[in-house]
C-alpha cells in the first residue's frame, strides 16, 4: 500500500491574466510621477522604483487595488491566513540592462507583481527555494517536479498578475530590449 503523502510548507505562487487595468493610463501617469519623484533603490540596480503610491493618486491604479484586494482576500482565505490589508505599493520602470537581484519582502505576507507594460525578453521574474535542497537533489534527476524543482520563472507579460508568500525569495532577469518594463509591485499584510 502506498504511503500517504502531505505537502508541507508549500511555496504557492498565485497567478493569472487580468484585463480590468487602463495600462495606457497607468503608464502614462508613471511617467509623469517619474519627473518629481526621484524614487528609490531597494532590490533593483538601474531602472526607476517610485516611493509608495497613496490612494487617490491615480484613479486606474486605485480600480487595480479594488481588484487586488478580492484577489489577495481569495489567496489568504485558501491557504488559511486572517484577512490582510494592503501595506505599500510602487511602480517599476526598468529599461534596458536594468535587473533586480535575489529577495523577499521583509514584514509582507503576500507580495506581488502586475505588469503594466512587459513581454519576456525584458526580464522573467525567478522564484528560487530556499531551503539548501539544491545540495541534497541529484544532479541526474529525471523528472522536474515541484519536488526537485529549485527554481520558478514566471513571463513578464502585460496583465500578468503574480502573488507569492513574502518570504519567498525571488530575483528579475535582465531587460535586454531597448523598451521600458513597468510593473507595478504590492505588499499585503496582517490588519494593523
Ligand atoms: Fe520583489
Amino acid at each position: 500500500m502506498a504511503m500517504h503523502t502531505e505537502l508541507w510548507f508549500p511555496s504557492v505562487v498565485w497567478s493569472s491574466v487580468i484585463h480590468i487595468v487602463d495600462n495606457e493610463e497607468v503608464k502614462r501617469w508613471a511617467y509623469e510621477k517619474q519627473k518629481t519623484d526621484k524614487g528609490r533603490t531597494i532590490s533593483n540596480f538601474g531602472g526607476w522604483q517610485s516611493n509608495d503610491i497613496k490612494q487617490g493618486e491615480c484613479p486606474a491604479i486605485d480600480r487595480f487595488i479594488a481588484h487586488l484586494n478580492n484577489e489577495i482576500k481569495t489567496c489568504a482565505q485558501q491557504v488559511g491566513l486572517p484577512e490582510l490589508e494592503l501595506y505599500n505599493l510602487w511602480v517599476n520602470i526598468n529599461p534596458t540592462a536594468s535587473y533586480n537581484h535575489l529577495h523577499n519582502h521583509i514584514d509582507s505576507v503576500l507580495s506581488g507583481t502586475y505588469y503594466v507594460d512587459a513581454k519576456p525578453e525584458q526580464g522573467n521574474i525567478q522564484f528560487e527555494r530556499n531551503d539548501n535542497a539544491e545540495y541534497h537533489i541529484p544532479v541526474n534527476v529525471t523528472q522536474e517536479t515541484y519536488y526537485t524543482s529549485t527554481r520558478a520563472t514566471y513571463a513578464a507579460k502585460t496583465g500578468a498578475l503574480y502573488v507569492f508568500p513574502g518570504w519567498l525569495k525571488h530575483s528579475v532577469q535582465g531587460n535586454y530590449t531597448d523598451q521600458d518594463r513597468i510593473s507595478i509591485a504590492f505588499n499585503y499584510g496582517e490588519k494593523r
